[in-house]
């Protein structure tokens, strides 16, 4: 029981950590960057350009549900990336250049 409740408490813990934005790039380096190219640009059809904001404008709680189902061409990222990958994600989408 004991144990468990430890287990628990690291589960909180790195929940609460801040997201990491350099862990982030890299993956979107392997995931995204095909569709959503380097600068955020978008190179695909459809593709938001975050170089804009666009797509960005809405709280990560959202964003995160959002790539965990994916959208029209957008495949969704459930059981591929973990919930702390996706914040890292997000962490790093919102600092690309405008
Ligand atoms: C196969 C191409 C493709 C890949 C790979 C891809 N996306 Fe997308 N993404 C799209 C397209 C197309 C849209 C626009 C979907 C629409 O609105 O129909 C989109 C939309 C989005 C949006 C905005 C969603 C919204 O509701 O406005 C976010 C955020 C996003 N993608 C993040 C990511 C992240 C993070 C990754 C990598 C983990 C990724 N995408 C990988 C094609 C892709």
């Amino acid at each position: 029981m004991k144990y468990l409740f430890a287990v628990w408490l690291l589960c909180i813990a790195s929940l609460a950590q801040a997201a990491d934005v350099a862990n982030g790039q890299r993956l979107y380096g392997v995931h995204c960057i095909g569709c959503h190219g380097a600068t955020g640009e978008g190179v695909m059809p459809n593709a938001p350009k975050f170089n804009r904001g666009d797509g960005l404008m809405r709280a990560d709680t959202d964003l995160l549900q959002q790539i965990k189902t994916g959208r029209g061409a957008m495949p969704a990222y459930f059981g591929i990336l973990r919930d702390a990958e996706i914040f890292d994600l997000i962490a790093y989408l919102r600092t690309l250049p405008r």
